[in-house]
């Protein structure tokens, strides 16, 4: 997830003030704006902030702690597993956090973790900052440092993410991810005097590999998976581990042995450890058989009351409604990201697009424009959509890309 973002490009700074002032501010003057984000008071500096009133909502929803959500069930089922895995070894007893707030600063969710100052994930493109120094959490990675230094040697800490983004039927601005983190008792260790020694470092690899392992045949069964090498600015060596799920290598997991300059800045000089995250939704999607991620943040009962707290069966689809696409097309504006489209798409029509894809793309040969067009696909999850209701939300959107974005339409 962490490298899928690495080739976007620049991004227009002042396309995503304007948006942001269209969503989320109400007629206010300068500088510091106290809104309501959730159900906290939160100082948002309306100057950076590219937090639209869609996402604002979203914080505090909390789908992972709701009993009988598939996500909640699907945390409870790792937590479990891990409760078994420390009862087997008493000395690493997984301590579970799901209750910290995603409001984090940049030194948690980046510096902490060796992000380079120039990494794709740090843009206003592709996260939701708060202030200049505060952004909506885009890992919940972001608290590995903190939970370290209060000395936690083994815990899970699961929580809402958000990520500016496409919109399709895996990806969603915001999402659940759960990290797992475990230090290790240097008497433990191949050759404790030296914890970052190569056997120590295997031996700890082979430590994370067999609880993850151990994790996926405890929810998949007997599945066939691999270990595929990555990398993370925070951990060293890296892999993400897959699953052959229905025909389909599946992405689970994003994992290391901890790089040994996050330790030390933790005062864990003297030790050595893993870490992973995961993402529930991903997870979810294929136990449960639920074929759009909007489904999780559903209202219509149709959705959650097929559900049993702790159960994993196969979801139901209720109807599905007939899709009506829209296209717009466009010369592109100096500075255009395509993720501040989605956020305006979303802003403006919310689940009821179901995608949004790039259909065609030229540069005019005498101008050397570009003109971009853009497939908006419309369906409600819950519902018939009227042709008079999608013209309109057609007709908001092309407003809003003149208007928040300097589109110019074709
Ligand atoms: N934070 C990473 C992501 O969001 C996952 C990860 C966690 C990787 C911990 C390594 C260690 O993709």
């Amino acid at each position: 997830m962490f490298l899928n973002s690495m080739n976007r490009k620049g991004h227009n700074f002042l396309a995503v003030r304007r948006l942001w002032h269209r969503h989320l501010t109400t007629g206010n003057t300068r500088g510091n704006l106290a809104t309501t984000v959730g159900k906290r008071e939160m100082a948002v500096d309306q100057d950076i902030s590219n937090i639209t009133l869609r996402i604002a909502d979203k914080v505090d929803r909390n789908l992972h702690l709701q009993r009988g959500h598939p996500l909640n069930t699907i945390k409870s089922m790792i937590e479990g597993h891990f409760k078994q895995v420390s009862a087997a070894n008493p000395k690493y007893q997984f301590e579970c956090i799901d209750n910290l707030p995603p409001m984090v600063t940049t030194k948690q969710c980046f510096d902490e973790l060796l992000t380079p100052p120039d990494h794709v994930s740090r843009k206003l493109s592709d996260t939701y900052y708060i202030d200049k120094d505060h952004v909506l959490r885009t890992h919940t990675s972001a608290h590995q440092t903190e939970l370290m230094r209060m000395g936690k040697d083994a815990f899970l800490c699961t929580g809402d993410v958000y990520r500016r983004d496409e919109i399709d039927s895996s990806h969603y601005p915001v999402f659940h991810q759960m990290e797992g983190v475990k230090i290790f008792d240097p008497s433990e260790l191949p050759s404790p005097s030296n914890p970052s020694s190569d056997e120590s470092i295997e031996y700890v690899q082979q430590d994370l590999k067999m609880h993850l392992e151990g994790m996926v045949k405890a929810i998949f069964g007997d599945v066939e998976m691999r270990w595929v090498d990555a990398y993370f600015p925070f951990t060293d060596p890296s892999l993400e581990l897959e699953v052959y799920f229905q025909g389909d290598w599946l992405e689970v997991l994003g994992s290391g042995v901890i790089q040994r300059k996050i330790l030390g800045n933790c005062d864990l000089n003297h030790t050595n450890g893993w870490a992973f995250g995961l993402g529930l939704e991903r997870l979810a999607m294929v136990l449960f058989d639920i074929p759009d991620i909007r489904l999780f943040w559903s209202d219509d009962p149709r959705f959650i009351e097929q559900f049993r707290p702790g159960e994993v069966t196969k979801f139901v689809p209720y109807s599905k409604y007939p899709p009506c696409y829209k296209d717009v097309s466009f010369w592109k504006p100096e500075g255009f990201h395509e993720n501040d489209l989605c956020d305006l798409i979303g802003s403006v029509a919310g689940d009821l697009v179901e995608t949004v894809e790039l259909i065609d793309n030229f540069t005019h040969p005498k101008t050397n424009k570009v003109s971009l067009c853009y497939r908006i696909n419309f369906r409600s999850m819950d519902r018939n959509l009227t042709n008079a209701e999608v013209d309109d939300l057609q007709g908001q959107i092309r407003g809003e890309m003149v208007d928040s974005l300097g589109c110019e339409l074709r």
